[in-house]
């Protein structure tokens, strides 16, 4: 175990190394990569460092995922763990990937440039230890529970599809998480009970929305998965949604003839819940970069405008084949994990756990 008591100690190591090294800040490659990583020795274990040296951009999953793997491979076991630097900051998922992942040892580091007159360059590393896991959510009389449904007035946008990986996500990254199935179709459950069954470590569960009451236990998410049109019982609970997220398909059709169904969604969720903030999420692009694409786009932020508590998410899901073959194999393992899809809901789970933050302060 890396003792950080004295975190200075570790971070004089590094610097040390730049110095014997000869490398001031400036000098160093846009990506040091773990591949030609370097290493420290901390009471007498070797942690091996990479060094990621964007000024501008935080650090996403893929890169410290990447770095736990090295730590996995054979090369990488003959190191006690791993310092990550770099200088903007990690993203929220990040952490909670740690979390979930706390077999190998990786200790986040931010690099602070003090520029100076001197000829040497100060480097000054500020270690994130120990990681913050706390969950910040907001405050609810009933539980602590994050409620987000999806829900639109129509079939076949990609509800079940969205909330089922949302939530598998989620669980990955830390989170306990609730699904309820309030669709007497029960997709949702047909679709992920063989999954569940065989991966007993995700803090996951689904539910049909009957048995919510028999449920006792806190979750950090409860993620509500809607069918097109509203039974009484599913009514109630949208009453209680902190979010509801609407899936909306870009395509001429959709944004055209069918631009009243998005009024209707809206409108609808309104009725139901004057407090409930409403995301839309485009599903299912092809081609952001088409024409017709951004053209949508913009008809749909127009359409939009008429409800200020909605807001169009900055980012889609995309068409992704790993989401249209889903069964036993899925975003989180295997190819999935190099998918657009598992970028995607990366960036949807990233997105949602700012907010959370961003509402409690
Ligand atoms: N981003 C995507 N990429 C590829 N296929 C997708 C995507 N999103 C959804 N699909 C596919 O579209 C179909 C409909 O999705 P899904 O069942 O999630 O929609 P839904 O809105 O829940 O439908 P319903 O109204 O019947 O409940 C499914 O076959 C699903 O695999
Ligand atoms: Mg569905």
């Amino acid at each position: 175990m890396l003792s950080l008591s004295s975190p200075k100690s570790s971070a004089d190591l590094v610097k040390e190394y730049f110095h014997t090294q000869g490398l001031k800040t400036q000098d160093l490659p846009k990506y040091i990569s773990f591949k030609d990583y370097f290493s420290v020795e901390i009471n007498e274990q070797k942690y091996v460092v990479a060094v990621n040296n964007w000024k501008h951009k935080t650090v996403n999953l893929p890169s410290i995922e990447s770095f736990y793997q090295f730590l996995s491979s054979q090369k990488g076991k003959e190191f006690a763990g791993g310092l990550f630097i770099t200088h903007k900051g990690y993203s929220e998922t990040v952490k909670f990937f740690l979390k979930a992942n706390s077999d190998k040892e990786i200790v986040l580091g931010l690099l602070e440039n003090k520029v100076t007159t001197q000829k040497k360059d100060e480097i000054n590393i500020n270690w994130l230890y120990p990681l913050d896991y706390s969950i910040k959510k907001k405050d609810k009389p009933n539980n602590n529970s994050v409620q987000l449904g999806v829900f639109a007035c129509k079939g076949g946008v990609g509800k079940t599809t969205i909330i089922a990986h949302l939530g598998l996500l989620l669980s990955e990254l830390g989170y306990s998480v609730l699904l309820i199935d309030e669709d007497p179709e029960r997709h949702l459950k047909r679709i992920l009970d063989s999954f569940l069954k065989t991966s007993k470590s995700l803090n996951l569960k689904c539910i049909n929305a009957d048995e919510l009451e028999l449920e006792k236990k806190n979750y950090d998410f409860m993620l509500y998965d809607y069918p097109p049109s509203l039974s009484i019982n599913s009514i109630y609970s949208v009453n209680n949604l902190h979010y509801c997220l609407v899936p909306i398909n870009l395509s001429p059709l959709a944004l055209g003839l069918e631009a009243e169904i998005i009024h209707k969604t809206f409108n609808y969720i309104n009725q139901l819940n004057s407090s409930v903030k409403i995301l839309a999420l485009i599903n299912n692009e092809i081609d952001s970069n088409h024409p017709t694409s951004k053209n949508l786009k913009q008809e749909l932020k127009k359409a939009l405008k008429p409800y200020p508590k909605a807001h169009l998410l900055p980012f889609s899901i995309r068409h992704s084949s790993h989401l249209y073959y889903w069964g036993k194999s899925n975003i989180l393992n295997g190819v999935g994990r190099q998918s657009n899809a598992y970028q995607d809901f990366l960036a949807l789970a990233d997105y949602l756990i700012k907010l959370l933050n961003l509402e409690e302060n």
